[in-house]
């Protein structure tokens, strides 16, 4: 699909073909700020939030191609030219986008990666790298099931000196807390969402800026 980048390990390795630094340029020809979601899956709210926002750009990034497909699919269908998906390991985030270039980073319902903490998409080994491309007013959002990830990332906070903005063990029972437009945007559902939903589980979200 035209919207689907798929850098090759040669490519991340050599740093040929990439667009870091170039994203606004050559991908979205425009300089409107740039938001990751990342382990994005499906891309419900790549696609969700780039139907709300037309200026700003957005990047569902993943591993799993089979999965980003529907949301290409989608984005193709409707025509929207503000939102790309890159099929690639998070752990290449730096390699792939240049210092400063990102303005916001979403995390839904992320692997919480019981046996293997630095796996988290919320541990040092990630929030570092997420250090060197977002910019220094940007923030992380969480949404997530679990209550291990959850917690792991609130005390990641703490310890690391996190600045937290909004921290919820129960989201929908606390959107009325929120601006109204957030609220629309906390509401959209994901694919593992209604999965997770369904067995009953209580859905947390947590805002924080990294720097
Ligand atoms: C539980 S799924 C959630 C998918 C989607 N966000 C949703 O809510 O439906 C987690 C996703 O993160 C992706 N993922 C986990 N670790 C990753 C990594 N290091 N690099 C790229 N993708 C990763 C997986 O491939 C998977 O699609």
């Amino acid at each position: 699909m035209p919207n689907v980048i798929e850098p090759s390990m040669e490519d991340i390795k050599s740093g040929d073909k990439l667009y870091k630094g170039k994203w606004s340029e050559k991908v979205f020809n425009n300089s409107f700020p740039i938001v990751l979601e990342l382990g994005c899956g499906k891309g419900e709210y790549s696609v969700g939030l780039a139907r709300m926002y037309p200026e700003k750009n957005f990047i569902g990034v993943d591993i799993k191609g089979a999965r980003m497909w529907v949301g290409a699919g989608q984005a193709l269908k409707e025509g929207m030219n503000n939102v790309v998906f890159l099929r690639t390991k998070v752990d290449f985030i730096t390699q792939l986008f240049a210092e400063n270039e990102i303005d916001e980073i979403w995390l839904t319902f992320s692997d919480p990666q019981p046996n293997k903490p630095n796996k988290r998409l919320t541990s040092p080994y990630f929030i570092d790298r997420y250090k060197k491309i977002l910019k220094k007013d940007g923030v992380v959002h969480l949404k997530t099931d679990s209550d291990l990830l959850f917690e792991y990332t609130v005390g990641e906070i703490n310890n690391q000196g996190y600045e937290s903005k909004y921290i919820t063990k129960d989201v929908y029972s606390e959107l009325g807390a929120f601006p109204l437009e957030f609220q629309e945007i906390l509401k959209f559902k994901t694919h593992y969402e209604t999965l997770f939903t369904q067995r009953g589980s209580i859905i947390k979200y947590a805002q924080f800026s990294i720097h």
